[in-house]
């Protein structure tokens, strides 16, 4: 992928924009930023940065990731936040025509009976494989998911069959989940404690889905690792690309008045990648007053919704474009699907521009109107555009965003692993079902 963040700069959108010596202002802040990565990799202390190289852990997910695929027709991962937004962001990534023979997936992270029961109600529980993920196998939501669905299981398979359905991915200890996975004898993945939830998707939590969708998930690593090298090795920070994206967004919000981030997916593919970023981005910054607020659109849908307010509201958002090629998504993709305009129904609409235009070109059309149209207003817009959008691109730019964030936490001087308010809104939930029996 290549990101352009020259749209950022005051030469390019006016005097709201970051000048080269403000960027330059960050440069010491990186060296610093990139060294404390080094060490927490080499010491072991983050293990999420060992995660790339990691090969040994993978001959026990592509086994579990087999036996899903060689006898299920259905796959359901339960689980929330971090435990299910990594794989759903490389599921959605993937072309389903291209993935074999792999099981429909259903990545189910709300508790809304409503979108639950609609999921589950027309699955064939005989075809159907579960995995359950809670790093700390306690989240209330992801608890329920499961208590809600094993009595079904238990009816259908009977107690001595559930296991072979279930698989269920937690730290090591005592948890709740744990109970339940010892008295069904149910087999467990251990998620490694250091490895947070919104930083796990390099671990068994993103890759097991992945694996079971029929992807690549070496290659995941492998685009991951390749980031990971290319932002330790860098001379000058700011021409390692999740360096310069940390001073971008930390100089645009300190300097300029940039309180919001809109992420804008110009490709269904990347949409769930957004998502994804959405929760890496406010769970680790949004502290002690710091952090700006993300926000994730998709294009052209959100010029029809947004756009209005981005270029003559608050003069206070940056923008991230995503876009990757297109014309794969719409070319020689088997019967059924759509050709270019016909020129002659383009000519009864009056609108002949559009003869033997493709949808891709529209989309792309849009993108580079929206972004231009943004600049044009001052607005400051960083592009990242995607060669190819494949297992590899995903984990290089997950890299990317995930050590931009690192390097944002430290240049702004907050942790960005711990996450105080949203187990102080877990324990609240608990409390309330609890108050429910008393
Ligand atoms: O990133 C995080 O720490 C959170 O979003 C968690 O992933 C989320 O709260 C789910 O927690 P758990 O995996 O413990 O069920």
């Amino acid at each position: 992928y290549k990101q352009d963040t020259e749209a950022c700069m005051a030469g390019r959108i006016g005097p709201k924009g970051l000048t080269q010596e403000q960027l330059e202002g960050y440069a010491p802040g990186l060296v610093a930023g990139i060294e404390a990565v080094r060490q927490k990799k080499e010491s072991g202390e983050l293990p999420l940065l060992r995660l790339p190289e990691r090969r040994d852990d993978l001959p026990e997910i592509e086994q579990v990731a087999d036996r899903y695929r060689n006898f299920f027709e259905d796959v359901v991962v339960l689980g929330t936040g971090g435990s299910s937004l990594g794989g759903r962001a490389l599921y959605t990534m993937a072309d389903p025509d291209k993935r074999g023979l792999a099981p429909r997936l259903h990545i189910v992270t709300n508790v809304d009976p409503f979108g639950f029961n609609r999921v589950i109600r027309h699955l064939d529980r005989r075809k159907t494989g579960w995995i359950v993920i809670s790093k700390s196998g306690g989240t209330a939501e992801t608890l329920m998911q499961f208590l809600s669905v094993l009595p079904l299981l238990r009816a259908t398979l009977g107690d001595s069959r559930v296991k072979d359905h279930v698989t269920i991915i937690t730290e090591p200890g005592d948890n709740p989940l744990r109970k339940l996975a010892k008295e069904f004898d149910l087999p467990v993945l251990d998620h490694d404690p250091k490895v947070g939830g919104r930083y796990s998707v390099l671990s068994v939590v993103g890759l097991l889905p992945t694996l079971i969708a029929g992807l690549d998930a070496k290659a995941v690593r492998e685009g991951a690792a390749d980031i990971l090298n290319r932002t330790l090795s860098a001379k000058d920070p700011l021409s390692a690309d999740a360096a310069l994206g940390a001073a971008v967004n930390v100089g645009l919000n300190k300097n300029s008045g940039i309180m919001a981030h809109v992420m804008l997916a110009y490709s269904d593919r990347l949409g769930s990648l957004a998502r994804w970023y959405r929760q890496l981005w406010a769970e680790s910054l949004g502290k002690e007053g710091e952090g700006t607020t993300p926000i994730y659109g998709t294009g052209p849908v959100d010029q029809h919704s947004q756009l209005q307010l981005w270029l003559d509201g608050p003069a206070d958002k940056m923008f991230t474009v995503l876009s990757g090629p297109l014309e794969e998504d719409t070319e020689n993709v088997g019967p059924g699907t759509v050709d270019p305009v016909d020129a002659d129904l383009a000519k009864l609409t009056g609108m002949d521009y559009l003869a033997g235009r493709t949808l891709a070109e529209l989309m792309d059309a849009s993108r580079r109107g929206t972004s231009e149209t943004l600049i044009e207003h001052g607005k400051p817009v960083r592009r990242i555009h995607f060669d190819a959008i494949n297992e590899y691109a995903l984990g290089g730019i997950m890299m990317h965003f995930m050590l931009e964030t690192i390097l944002s936490a430290h240049l702004l001087n907050v942790d960005p692993f711990d996450q105080p308010a949203v187990e102080h809104g877990k324990k609240l939930t608990r409390q309330y079902l609890y108050d429910l029996q008393n």
